[in-house]
């Protein structure tokens, strides 16, 4: 097992999804400390880059710990996204650069960014084949299947992405018109994984339990499996998955107590990163997560859904330990 994107090796398989608002840089870390191989900073605007906007760059800061570690961008116009990956290229750790051409939102659509790339198979290769030529560092795709059911062309984009000289794609086996529900098309992307067996593919969609995760592997056969709202709360499902492939042996899950303390560890680096306020802002609506299926859980959430201080978040946090 293993797989290479350019000439890095990946030893472990399971990718963290790139995630807007979730995965920042202690989430990350988190994620890689409970098993993550692989991960990927949420998407950054290519705009933001090039009018040097320092929250942009910001979501482009770099631990040590992270590697290997991938900087996502997005962006609608070649030229600052080029600039865009140049920056990330030359100024950044990042091992590799991620172009998002799969995100449905609509303010990413309006700037023909994201899966409006879809629509357009001629565009997506002249996009990859610029910035490759434009950079050293490895490049790599995200994508979806297609923009909508009428209109599944993920076989054709992968094709066209490969040519342009890519390192990696990660396939999200939905349409943009899905957004983030419905059934995960694993056939077309174990189709696409058939057509270039030594081409690194990375499966994506609703993978979140350690079965879940081997009946995708087993069944695609890609090299590498992407994992991203399974880990809310939960990092530890990257162990999970890894002792699972490995051993076929089921590891139980965290106690409530030793998910809290997680949340802890996350929270404290989190306030490094960022200062106290910022990260607690940003732990109102994660902190519930780590909670989840203990008893209380919707009063305890709302209770830390208005958390302005660390002490705020551990009192509310020893108070459900006590209570469970
Ligand atoms: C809150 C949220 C933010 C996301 N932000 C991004 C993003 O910035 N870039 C991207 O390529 N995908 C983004 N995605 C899509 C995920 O990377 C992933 O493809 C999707 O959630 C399906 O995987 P999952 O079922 O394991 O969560 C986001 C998804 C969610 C739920």
């Amino acid at each position: 097992m293993g797989y290479k994107i350019g000439n890095i090796q990946i030893d472990n398989i399971l990718s963290l999804a790139p995630m807007a608002g979730v995965t920042n840089i202690a989430y990350r870390k988190m994620c890689k400390k409970y098993g993550a191989g692989v991960v990927t900073t949420e998407m950054i605007s290519d705009k933001g880059i090039f009018y040097n906007d320092k929250k942009t760059k910001m979501l482009g800061m770099i631990d040590d710990f992270e590697h290997p570690v991938g900087i996502q961008i997005f962006g609608g116009d070649l030229e600052t996204l080029i600039f865009a990956a140049k920056w990330v290229d030359e100024e950044t750790n990042a091992d590799f650069i991620d172009i998002n051409m799969g995100c449905p939102v609509l303010k990413v659509l309006k700037s023909n960014a994201g899966s409006k790339y879809l629509l357009d198979v001629d565009r997506i290769y002249k996009t990859v084949d610029s910035i490759v030529k434009n950079v050293k560092k490895p490049v790599t795709v995200k994508i979806r299947i297609g923009y909508d059911h009428n209109s599944i062309n993920a076989i054709e984009v992968c094709n066209a992405i490969i040519k342009a000289n890519a390192s990696a794609i990660a396939i999200h086996g939905r349409t943009k018109s899905d957004l983030y529900s419905g059934e995960v098309n694993y056939q077309i992307i174990k189709e696409i994984k058939e057509q270039h067996p030594n081409f690194p593919i990375i499966a994506n969609g609703n993978i979140d339990s350690p079965q879940k995760a081997k009946q995708v592997l087993d069944y695609t056969k890609c090299d590498g499996l992407m994992i991203g709202r399974a880990s809310y709360g939960n990092p530890f499902i990257f162990k999970q998955i890894n002792h699972y492939l490995k051993y076929n042996e089921l590891l139980d899950d965290l106690k409530i107590a030793d998910r809290i303390n997680i949340l802890l560890d996350y929270a404290k680096d989190l306030i490094f990163y960022k200062g106290e306020l910022m990260a607690m802002k940003e732990l109102r609506g994660q902190a519930g997560w780590f909670i989840k299926n203990c008893p209380n859980s919707s009063k305890i959430r709302a209770q830390l859904s208005s958390i302005n201080t660390f002490d705020d978040l551990k009192n509310i946090l020893n108070l459900t330990i006590f209570e469970n």
